[in-house]
């Protein structure tokens, strides 16, 4: 089952994000910024137990990115991934998004989910320096700045049309 996340849920997200910030997959982040972004959390759950999350994260008016998603190793392989990858594009498209990015390692798993490699930017310089005011370290990644570029070393920027 793939639902919201509820702010209770924060503990069993950053559990699940742990070993893969350990391996320098994932970004690691303080508990503050798992509250404050609950709501773009969504969770798998299998017999109660939350065993997968992911988060769709608006950038712009078209444009969303998907981060944090992570299935626990116990699930691997079985389907959850792309569970909970379908429910974000899902609410992407309520939201009125026409284009979801995401920065990862898994280009395999994201391909066969429609999502195409890119190079360089994906927004118009226009866009580009009114997200360059954002505090946001997800967006600077996204942006691609120097200063975060040893967070994003071997990542592939993906892209899928809505
Ligand atoms: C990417 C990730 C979320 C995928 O999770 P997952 O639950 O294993 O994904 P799925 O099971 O949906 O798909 C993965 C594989 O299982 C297979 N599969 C899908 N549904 C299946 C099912 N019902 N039964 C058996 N296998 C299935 C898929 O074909 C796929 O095969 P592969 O071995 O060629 O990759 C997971 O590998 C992960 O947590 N990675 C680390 C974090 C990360 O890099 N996240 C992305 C950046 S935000």
């Amino acid at each position: 089952m793939v639902r919201a996340a509820r702010t209770s849920d924060v503990r069993a997200i950053r559990a699940l994000v742990a070993p893969q910030a350990e391996r320098r997959v994932l970004l690691n982040k303080e508990a503050v910024a798992y509250y404050e972004s609950v709501s773009d959390f969504v969770v798998a759950e299998i017999a109660g137990a939350v065993v997968g999350c992911g988060a769709l994260h608006v950038l712009w008016e078209d444009l969303g990115e998907v981060r944090t998603l992570v299935v626990d190793e116990s699930a691997l392989g079985s389907g959850v991934g792309s569970a909970v990858l379908r429910r974000l594009i899902e609410r992407a498209r309520e939201l009125g998004l026409s284009r979801l990015f995401c920065l990862t390692f898994e280009t395999e798993f994201f391909q066969r989910h429609g999502f195409e490699v890119i190079e360089g930017q994906a927004v118009d310089p226009e866009v580009y320096a009114e997200l360059l005011r954002s505090y946001d370290e997800g967006v600077a990644e996204f942006l691609d700045l120097e200063r975060v570029k040893p967070n994003t070393l071997g990542n592939t920027r993906m892209l899928r049309k809505l």
